[in-house]
């Protein structure tokens, strides 16, 4: 067999066009705010790609580039003053921050309803409920991506590999919601490729090359992949050997262009609907 290829550079788009269109018929402009803090340059290419989708919205997008030697309390301000600005939406805070700076008091720190990343405890609490007021970006950019494939979680095995607050919980969360039986893997499980064999539906958001092998996966299961790692080769991949498990499984995704283009798209939707509450 060999995998169809779920495509989420395609669905992204037409999911901006969706926000876009619904955007343009508001009084007033969707408002997103990116902080970013230091000079890590994979945040830096994030934060770029995040300003295009801004653009391609029609949404307003302010910027706030921060120097790494920012302390707490400039953080802590500017997210304040955010949370107080009128024609912002939703507010971003790109982790990681530098080390001297707490996430947690950063997210804290964001008014929940402009939490368009839904990281604050109050929405994850919402989420986990069932009654969202916002989607986690990559779990959500994947659930839309297996109802546009018309895979329907319900009464499958989910498999998902990383227990990250970002990824890994939100994702079983969001597949348990639908009726999935979930297994949560991490470092500390043991007979890892067991337990992925397993899997209907497996979703892996390590970071590490090379993780998942062929010998892991069913045949005809969906694999989803949700890392964003560089080879050997410089090159980008994710945590699935991409050739070998193509050829048993019934569905996957590609990286680049499976997983990371729906995260983007998420949070446009997610910043549109926080612009809707508010106006
Ligand atoms: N760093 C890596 N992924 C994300 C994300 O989805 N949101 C934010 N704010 N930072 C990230």
């Amino acid at each position: 067999m060999s995998a169809v290829i779920l495509d989420g550079k395609a669905l992204a788009a037409k999911m901006k066009e969706t926000v876009a269109k619904e955007s343009a018929a508001l009084p007033r402009k969707p408002g997103l705010a990116v902080i970013l803090v230091g000079d890590d340059p994979a945040s830096a290419v994030y934060v770029r790609n995040k300003e295009k989708d801004c653009a391609d919205c029609g949404f307003l997008c302010l910027d706030y580039h921060l120097s790494a030697d920012t302390t707490e309390t400039e953080l802590l301000e500017l997210i304040a003053q955010m949370n107080d600005a009128p024609e912002v939406d939703g507010i971003l805070v790109q982790l990681p921050l530098p080390k001297h700076l707490s996430e947690e008091s950063a997210i804290r720190a964001i008014a929940p309803e402009k939490d368009v990343d839904c990281f604050t405890s109050e929405n994850v609490g919402a989420m986990v409920q069932g009654k969202a007021r916002f989607l986690p970006c990559t779990p959500g950019g994947v659930m839309a991506l297996l109802d546009e494939y018309g895979i329907d979680p319900a009464g499958k095995h989910c498999v998902v590999l990383g227990r990250s607050n970002i990824v890994g919980k939100p994702m079983a969360q969001l597949l348990l919601q639908r009726d999935a039986t979930v297994t949560i893997c991490h470092s500390k499980t043991p007979n890892l490729a067991e337990e992925c064999r397993r899997a209907d539906i497996l979703v892996s958001a390590v970071g590490r090359v090379g993780l998942v092998s062929a010998d892991m996966v069913k045949e005809g299961a969906v694999v989803v992949d949700v890392a964003m790692n560089r080879g050997a080769d410089g090159k980008l991949c994710g945590d699935v050997l991409y050739g070998e498990v193509a050829e048993k499984a019934s569905y996957i995704t590609p990286v680049p262009g499976g997983v990371g283009p729906l995260t983007r798209a998420q949070l446009m939707c997610n910043t549109l609907a926080a612009s809707k509450n508010r106006q």
